[in-house]
């Protein structure tokens, strides 16, 4: 398909092609990443963007919110997931307290995002609040993503992780916050924690990407994360998450296997040992690896 940026397509994926992509009535598909594995995972599967979110502080650092985290932590998990991507998006994530201070501030860590982190553009929680700071960041000629709804940085105001905009005034409000971040410039906006038929309406009212995390079926694209998606967290099972495989279950299983394994001394077995030494007459190496086989068996160094 002519212009398409699905998974047959080896172009990488830009800001103007997700643009496109509503244009021309594709979905966009987002996952979180931290790690370069991972983002190896997900990028070979053709997901078009990686979100190295916040949401590290929870699913990583085992916190019971995003607000601990900081700037440096996900600009070091942005640069392992640069690392790990061939041709997705990525797209770093600003935490709690990293654009809020002054416009000034919010572009110098934007900016840490793309030139020490790799990322091709940042998101940002925030509404008709946060629009003059998306416009000074866009300006300087850095993507923003936006993302409004249920903002996981506001959990003490929102009283925790709840639906936003039932009602039609609340609703009101999450539509003006989506329609201010579109006007400030931003190029695509996650919906988060929002009725079915609000993010509808906000779908069709701006012209940028809308990005749905349980915001129903009716955005331009979806964004899980990472952990969720492939069934890692065994404590959790939101509403909209969807699992698409039980990795948890499976590792521990495998673990398992392992354990027994090694107590029952059936692993290592002579498949994975490396044999006898070789008797020569010359003298033998300090270590039982040469280096050559070093670099063969474990990769090269550095
Ligand atoms: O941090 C994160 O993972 C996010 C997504 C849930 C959109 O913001």
């Amino acid at each position: 398909m002519t212009g398409s940026a699905h998974a047959s397509d080896e172009r990488p994926v830009t800001v103007p092609r997700l643009r496109k992509m509503k244009r021309d009535g594709q979905r966009i598909t987002m996952v979180t990443a931290y790690d370069a594995t991972f983002a190896r995972l997900f990028d070979d599967a053709g997901i078009e963007v990686l979100l190295v979110g916040d949401s590290l502080g929870m699913v990583v650092q085992g916190q019971d919110s995003t607000l601990p985290v900081t700037v440096d932590e996900v600009i070091y998990h942005c640069r392992a997931v640069a690392r790990g991507t061939r041709r997705a998006h990525v797209v770093g994530d600003m935490p709690f307290l990293s654009w809020q201070v002054s416009p000034e501030k919010a572009l110098e860590n934007a900016g840490r995002f793309l030139s020490e982190g790799g990322a091709q553009s940042v998101k940002l929680e925030g509404g008709v609040d946060a629009a003059p700071t998306i416009e000074r960041i866009v300006h300087a000629g850095i993507p923003v993503m936006a993302h409004v709804g249920l903002t996981p940085q506001s959990v003490h105001a929102m009283g925790g992780f709840r639906v936003q905009g039932r009602t039609e005034e609340t609703a009101a409000r999450v539509l003006a916050d989506a329609k201010a971040v579109a006007q400030a410039g931003a190029y695509a906006l996650v919906l988060e924690g929002i009725p079915t038929d609000l993010a509808q309406r906000i779908t069709e009212a701006v012209d940028i990407p809308t990005i749905g995390i349980g915001a129903g079926p009716h955005c331009d694209g979806q964004v899980l994360v990472c952990y969720d998606l492939l069934g890692l967290t065994p404590d959790l099972k939101p509403k909209f998450v969807k699992r698409y495989a039980e990795f948890f279950e499976e590792g521990v299983a495998a673990a398992r296997r392992y354990r027994d394994e090694v107590r029952a001394g059936t692993f290592p077995s002579e498949e994975y040992s490396f044999g006898k030494v070789k008797k020569t007459e010359a003298p033998a190496p300090k270590s039982g690896l040469s280096l050559v086989h070093v670099r063969t068996v474990y990769g090269p160094k550095g």
